[in-house]
This record gives structure tokens, C-alpha cells and sequence, in this order.
């Protein structure tokens, strides 16, 4: 819990582009936050992934690379969802990152299809949704990589409330009868074990 708790608050102190005095009252929120989600478990999960260096690069210690979050259904929905507003009911991702220094290592591409991967396993839907600002340039292109398609984007009048104006994007997942189907190819000798359901 607490090393996931520091990588997304130093992720969303990067993203607000705030000091890192912030830092630690981030990690006092968004501990509450996690605490808050894992009680709608099993209607939403937190995925966490592990990265393993070579002997040289951090003498083979395993440390934790990236998180993300996902709801299946309006259980594990958010209560106040960002705009443009995605279906109550559908699936859901956020809440998604990879270490600074480990990026580029198709641990994020990882992360997204062991999210697709569990969603196909938990929901009967198979339209899932996230958003992605629309100055990240990174997800973006990972998203439109992996087959998402901007659904809908906030109107220029976000701004008024010193939002950054967002996309809604959407991908239909395959239905598949075995989830090994699903397409993991990337990197994948620099990725440990993918992701794994943090425990409650
Ligand atoms: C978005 C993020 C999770 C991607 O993680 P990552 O492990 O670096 O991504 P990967 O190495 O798996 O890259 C997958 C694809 O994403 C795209 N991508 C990733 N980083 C990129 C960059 N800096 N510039 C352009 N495209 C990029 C590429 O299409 C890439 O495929 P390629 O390597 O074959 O070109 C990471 O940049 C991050 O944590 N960013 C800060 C938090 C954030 O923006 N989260 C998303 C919220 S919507």
C-alpha cells in the first residue's frame, strides 16, 4: 500500500505540476483514496507491476514499476467521475503510472492489457473507458496504440475551472473463450510477472 501510495502521489504532484512540499499531503489523500476503493473490491481492483533490473542496472531487485486502477460496474464506479462523464456501468481505467525512471519499457503497455485482461474476465461488458488529458502526449498515443478512440472531449469552458481539458476515449474489448488470447506482445523479457491484484 504505502509504495503505491508514494508513486501516485509523485505522479500526481508531476501531473499539477506541484513543489514537492505538496507531496506529502498527496500521500495522505491519496492513501484515504485507496483505502476507500479497496473496501468496493472486488467491483474494483488495483493493479500493481513489478520490475526486475539486470545485476548491473539494481542488482536484480524486484521494485514496484507502475499502478493502475480499474472498475468493472457501477459498484466499483467512481461517485464523481471526471467530465465528459463515461457510462456508470461500463468498465473503467485510471489512476495509471510508471516510474519516471522506468518508462519506455512497455511496462505501461503491460499494465493496460492486464487491465483489459481482468476486465474480460470481470464484466460482462465489453466497452471499457478512461480518459486521458489532452496535453499527454505519452498515454495518448499508447491508448490510440492499443485501440482507443476518442468518444468525447471536454468543452473549451473546462478551463474556467482551472481543469485541463480531457478526452473520453473507448475501445471494444475482443470476447474472447481464453484470456491468453489477448494480445500481450511488447517487451516482454523486462517485465517480471505484468501485474498482480494487490491484496487487501
Ligand atoms: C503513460 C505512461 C503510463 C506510459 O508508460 P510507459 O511504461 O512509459 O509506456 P510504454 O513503454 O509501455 O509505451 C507504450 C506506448 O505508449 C506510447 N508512449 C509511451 N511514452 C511515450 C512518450 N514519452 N512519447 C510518445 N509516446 C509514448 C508509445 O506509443 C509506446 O509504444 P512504443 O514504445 O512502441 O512507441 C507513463 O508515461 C506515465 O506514467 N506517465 C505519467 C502518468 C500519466 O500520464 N498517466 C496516464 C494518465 S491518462
Amino acid at each position: 500500500m504505502d509504495v503505491t501510495v508514494a508513486l501516485l502521489s509523485e505522479s500526481f504532484a508531476e501531473s499539477m505540476l506541484l513543489p514537492s512540499g505538496y507531496v506529502s499531503l498527496l500521500r495522505f489523500l491519496v492513501k484515504q483514496y485507496l483505502i476507500e476503493r479497496r473496501g468496493l473490491m472486488p467491483h474494483t481492483a488495483t493493479l500493481v507491476g513489478f520490475y526486475r533490473g539486470n545485476e548491473e542496472e539494481n542488482e536484480g531487485v524486484e521494485q514496484l514499476a507502475g499502478t493502475v486502477e480499474v472498475s468493472f460496474n457501477k459498484r466499483g464506479s467512481n461517485a464523481s467521475p471526471p467530465t465528459p462523464t463515461p457510462p456508470k456501468n461500463s468498465p473503467y481505467i485510471c489512476n495509471m503510472t510508471v516510474k519516471q525512471p522506468l518508462r519506455r519499457r512497455g511496462i505501461g503497455w503491460h499494465l493496460l492489457k492486464a487491465s483489459e485482461e481482468l476486465i474480460s474476465q470481470m464484466s460482462s461488458s465489453i466497452e471499457v473507458y478512461l480518459h486521458c488529458r489532452m496535453i499527454d502526449a505519452a498515454p495518448f498515443n499508447m491508448y490510440t496504440k492499443a485501440g482507443y478512440d476518442v468518444v468525447k472531449t471536454d468543452s473549451i469552458l473546462i478551463l474556467l475551472t482551472l481543469q485541463r481539458r480531457k478526452h473520453l476515449m473507448c475501445k471494444k474489448l475482443p470476447v474472447l473463450k481464453n484470456p491468453s488470447e489477448m494480445d500481450m506482445s511488447s517487451s516482454d523479457e523486462e517485465v517480471s510477472s505484468g501485474a498482480d491484484i494487490q491484496k487487501p
